[in-house]
């Protein structure tokens, strides 16, 4: 479905611009219908950079992405469009993907009338009806700005945003490591219902092996930008634990002090 063939993406950075930096290294994977494929690393291995790549949010120094036959570096920006829809980031922090100003009925409901998914306010109720029952939300949300509503909540309504647009990938960067505990498996259960009921190819980006053994069929290792090993979660992850160390990166949610048992003295 998704074919990735020698990406790579330098940075130059420094005042004068005279350094560079190789976030992703001739990375090649592919990426099945209906699958759910992890990507872990270290922080810094180059995994957002990657889920950019995939998306035209950034383009690639080398390297090509093929989707359904289609060579999506190859296309010019506006041929891209089509593809955009099909293809659905979801980041880390819900709440910066939603706009303070906006309720969060326009947020949603925004991209459909934009795509032509929707033509009038009545199908896009339903639409977002819908999509708000099977993310578990209730309807009262709707009305409230980004302000109002939890980081769980934000990140059901972010989902529900990509599920509007019928997806055939969902590309879930770090999606729950600003969440709750509690809420991070309800989060990663909805995607795991995604993918099983509805088909949809999720590709999961974490640092933590407990996420990617839960949730994926088969997972990709990246360390220093190149993938070094991938294949089923048991085998990678007990190969990494032996040859690449994986360490908790920054976004690794420590309990609340409020949730910490409390010892009485
Ligand atoms: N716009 C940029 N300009 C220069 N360097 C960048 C840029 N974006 C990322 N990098 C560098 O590329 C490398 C990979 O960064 P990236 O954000 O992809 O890592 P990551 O695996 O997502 O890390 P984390 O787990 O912390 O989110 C890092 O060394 C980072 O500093
Ligand atoms: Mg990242």
């Amino acid at each position: 479905m998704l074919v990735v063939e020698n990406l790579t993406k330098k940075f130059k950075c420094g005042l004068f611009k005279t350094t560079t930096v190789q976030a992703v290294n001739n990375v090649s994977f592919t990426l099945k219908p209906g699958e759910a494929f992890g990507l872990i690393g270290n922080s810094g291995s180059g995994k957002s950079t990657l889920a950019r790549l995939l998306v035209r949010l950034l383009e690639p120094s080398a390297g090509r992405i093929i989707y359904q036959g289609t060579d999506l570096t190859a296309l010019p920006l506006n041929r891209f469009q089509p593809y955009r829809r099909k293809i659905q980031l979801i980041f880390q922090q819900p709440t910066l993907a939603l706009n303070p100003r906006r309720t969060v009925w326009e947020s949603l409901t925004e991209p459909w009338f934009r795509h032509g998914l929707v033509k009038t306010r009545e199908q896009a109720r339903a639409k977002a009806a819908d999509l708000m029952a099977l993310t578990n939300l209730s309807e009262e949300v709707l009305e409230r700005y980004p302000r109002q509503i939890s980081g769980g909540q934000a990140q059901r309504i972010v989902i529900a945003r990509s599920l509007g647009l019928e997806p055939e990938i969902i590309i879930a960067d770090e999606p729950t490591s600003m969440l709750d505990v509690s809420i991070q498996a309800q989060i990663l259960r909805l995607l795991k219902v995604l993918q099983q009921e509805r088909g949809i190819s999720i590709m999961l980006i974490s640092h933590d092996p407990s996420v990617i053994k839960s949730c994926c069929d088969r997972v990709a290792l990246i360390q220093d930008g190149q993938i070094v090993a991938v294949g089923e979660p048991s085998t990678v992850l007990a190969k990494s634990n032996k040859q690449w160390k994986l360490s908790p990166g920054p976004g690794l949610i420590l309990p609340r002090p409020s949730l910490v048992p409390q010892t009485i003295s």
